[in-house]
């Protein structure tokens, strides 16, 4: 079966909207039946439950090249930083936390967030067109008191794709810390953490990772472990989780102690089915297939006069088009079962493996006839 095969939505729709959430496959929708069958089957089947758990982590460890010691599983980013945050101690000396323009809210909301334990939150500009931002808006802020520099690889609102390396340099150059919210890249854009030498990365499996909503996960580097024991606890984040010791928190020596409490199950058993489909096809195939299908989008904008969310850009599995009436443009491409979406005066196009050529034709057709709400 081709690959589009497995995912009936294209059967009635246009879907260019990963970013938003990956499309549905055959193999997640019968990842689900089988959790339900297991449940028909078995009751409570919690070993096994515990073993898929694992599993996922080390999909999700060998996906990123971490260890599956580094990795925490949650149900979402947040869940993951917000442990994360709760670990980090705000001294005089060093309580600088630096944001981006770039955040999604929820990274930013959390820093903020801990402005009450005593940080200090500052924010690193984009430039002028929204393009990037620039090394040197880092330069400005992160300084000998800063904690931890807080990145997203691909903004969600214009795809804007940060060039990670020197910021993480520059960071560790003044002792702080790298988190990088890598939400919309992962499964689009290959991610090795131990080669970025970030610190801290997070994600999630609704995307480009093809599964669902309910799923993300947290890569705490290895060194960092004991050092950071977070406020946040559950039996899922001991030592032992079979010890049920209610005289005490005994924290796992691993990443395992970002985690809390029982996870959602069902969204294991998609997680991994999702997961499995991107090992078959490979990152770096899905890289140079939506790299052709961005680039053709670009160029058919150029030719028709539609402006771009912003101009140049490195490669991202999101391209942005400036629209006059965003949501009016997303109703009414979606009237023509085009589905994309939309923020910040932008049209977010964000093809996958699973989108063709064909998908960017019938999607320049309909915003030429729909001409009067591009930008
Ligand atoms: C860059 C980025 N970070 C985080 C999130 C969401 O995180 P959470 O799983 O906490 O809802 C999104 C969702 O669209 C995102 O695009």
């Amino acid at each position: 079966m081709h690959f589009r095969d497995r995912f009936p939505i294209f059967q009635s729709k246009i879907y260019i909207n990963t970013c938003s959430y990956g499309a549905l496959s055959t193999d997640v929708r019968a990842a689900y039946e089988s959790y339900l069958d297991d449940r028909d089957k078995y009751g409570a089947h919690w070993e096994y439950w515990v073993e898929m758990l694992e599993e996922l982590r080390i999909r999700i460890a060998t996906l990123l090249n971490a260890g599956p010691d580094e990795m925490a599983l949650s149900s979402s980013l947040s869940e993951g930083v917000n442990a994360l945050a709760s670990a980090l101690s705000f001294t005089a000396g060093r309580n600088k936390i630096v944001v981006t323009d770039f955040d999604f809210p929820s990274t930013a909301h959390i820093w903020y967030a801990q402005e009450k334990r005593g940080a200090k939150i500052v924010r690193a500009s984009a430039d002028e067109d929204d393009r990037t931002i620039p090394l040197e808006n880092f330069e400005k802020v992160i300084d000998d008191s800063t904690l931890l520099v807080s990145i997203p690889y691909v903004c969600y609102r214009n795809g804007a794709r940060q060039e990670l390396e020197p910021i993480i340099k520059l960071a560790h150059r003044h002792g702080a810390l790298v988190f990088v919210d890598c939400y919309q890249a992962v499964g689009a854009i290959p991610i090795d953490v131990k080669q970025l030498d970030v610190d801290f990365l997070a994600g999630g499996m609704l995307k480009y990772l093809l599964s669902t909503a309910g799923t993300g996960f947290l890569y705490v580097r290895e060194s960092l472990h004991e050092k950071l024991q977070p406020f946040t606890s559950g039996w899922f984040s001991q030592r032992d989780i079979h010890a049920m010791d209610i005289t005490k928190n005994d924290p796992s020596p691993t990443a395992r102690r970002f985690e809390s409490g029982t996870p959602n199950v069902a969204n294991i058993y998609a997680a991994i089915a999702g997961l499995k489909l991107i090992e078959q096809v490979k990152v770096s195939n899905v890289q140079s297939d939506v790299r052709e299908l961005i680039a053709s989008i670009r160029n058919r904008a150029a030719d028709n006069g539609f402006k771009l969310g912003i101009a140049q850009q490195a490669h991202s599995p999101m391209i942005s088009l400036k629209s006059k009436d965003m949501y009016a443009l997303v109703a009414k491409l979606a009237e023509e079962d085009i589905i994309v979406s939309c923020r910040d005066d932008n049209l977010r196009v964000s093809p996958h493996f699973y989108n063709n050529l064909d998908d960017i034709e019938h999607l320049f057709a309909a915003l030429i006839k729909h001409r009067v709400l591009m930008a």
